[in-house]
């Protein structure tokens, strides 16, 4: 409290913070800096108040459309409905109704119109589903694990977040997730993205955040007591401010290891080298430029290698068996957490082929 009370009001602090004397002497830079200062502070409240009375603006106008167009539809068919109970009414207990000749044109138009319409849109919503199916090549990935009840998302240069994600603007962003317990849904009302987030298996989902901002993000599946406070923001930000807050320093330890180097980690301590070697002397395949690759299987089938089957390898080691191989791979179900496998897929994708 008193720190606060010595404190110069914020408008003389150019003028009162250096020179203790009263008598100071007026500084005609300091007069001008601070009504420059002044005036800036001015043209962004107006700017503020401004972009406000648009955005009330702007409501207003849905609205007036939004009750226009209902209130156009009820007056058009109930109008309709009072005209034709008047005018196609039963005039006499044993009339009975002429006979409709159908028009084959009227029916054409009426069938083919709407069809038609309809084919559009499905081929519109077609291609964008398959847009939102394959992200970019060049999308930042980020990592998701959902838990009763929270978000742990993991950047590829390992700083982690917990019901935070931060993202560059105008970058895709792919996210690859999974959970621990039960079915979450990753919801961000924002960006238009909502996606299941499933224990067992990885479900992904990609975005390009167009404005500097922070969103909501929500679960939008009924998860639990606590499901509706399973809340956080995406923090969108300028590339250059991402960049740093990546490099920011968090509190260290191996946790903090980039994915890739915490999948070695786990990697030697599970003791798969002693099976996996760079070469194909081990009795397990060689995992060195596996990732992606299509992989031949003792069954004579093939698999690409993906997160999904990667995981699958690790958790049931017999179920996809690779050619020329024994099935000897103990199980490691239990043995790792989600984010262990997926710092594990992380090391093998970065093995490269060489
Ligand atoms: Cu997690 Cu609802």
């Amino acid at each position: 409290m008193a720190e606060s009370t010595r404190k110069p009001p914020p408008r003389k602090a150019g003028s009162g913070q250096r020179r203790k004397p009263a008598a100071a002497p007026i500084d005609p830079e300091k007069v001008a800096a601070a009504k420059a200062a002044k005036r800036v502070e001015a043209e962004a409240a107006a700017e503020r108040k401004a972009a406000e009375a648009a955005r009330r603006a702007r409501k207003q106008r849905q609205r007036i459309l939004t009750y226009g167009a209902i209130g156009l539809v009820v007056v058009v068919i109930a109008g309709l409905i009072a005209v034709f109970m008047v005018r196609f009414r039963r005039r006499s207990p044993d009339g009975i109704g002429i006979p409709v000749r159908p028009s084959l044109a009227l029916e054409a138009a009426w069938t083919g119109i709407p069809l038609g319409i309809v084919m559009i849109i499905f081929f519109w919503g077609a291609s964008i589903f398959a847009t939102m199916q394959h992200p970019p090549a060049d999308a930042v990935p980020i990592n998701v694990v959902g838990k009763q009840w929270m978000w742990k998302l993991q950047h590829m240069d390992g700083r982690r977040e917990i019901n935070e994600l931060h993202i560059p603007v105008g970058r895709p962003v792919k996210l690859t997730m999974t959970s621990e317990d039960v079915i979450h849904s990753f919801f961000v009302p924002a960006f238009r993205t909502k996606q299941d987030v499933v224990p067992g298996r990885y479900t992904r989902t990609w975005f390009q955040a167009t404005k500097v901002g922070t969103y909501h993000l929500f679960c939008a599946e009924y998860c639990g007591t606590i499901h509706s406070g399973m809340i956080g923001q995406v923090v969108v930000m300028e590339a250059a401010d991402y960049e740093q807050w990546l490099s920011g320093s968090t509190p260290g330890g191996p946790a903090d290891l980039p994915p890739a180097a915490a999948g070695e980690v786990v990697f030697d301590q599970q003791g798969c080298p002693s099976c996996h070697r760079g070469d194909a002397s081990g009795s397990g395949p060689s995992l060195a430029g596996l990732f992606g690759r299509s992989v031949r299987l003792s069954d004579g089938t093939t698999v690409v290698a993906d997160e999904e089957y990667i995981r699958e390898s690790i958790l049931d080691p017999g179920a996809k068996v690779v050619a020329g191989y024994q099935p000897i791979m103990p199980t490691y179900q239990g043995l790792l957490s989600e984010e262990a496998i997926m710092q594990l897929i992380a090391y093998i994708k970065s093995l490269g082929a060489t």
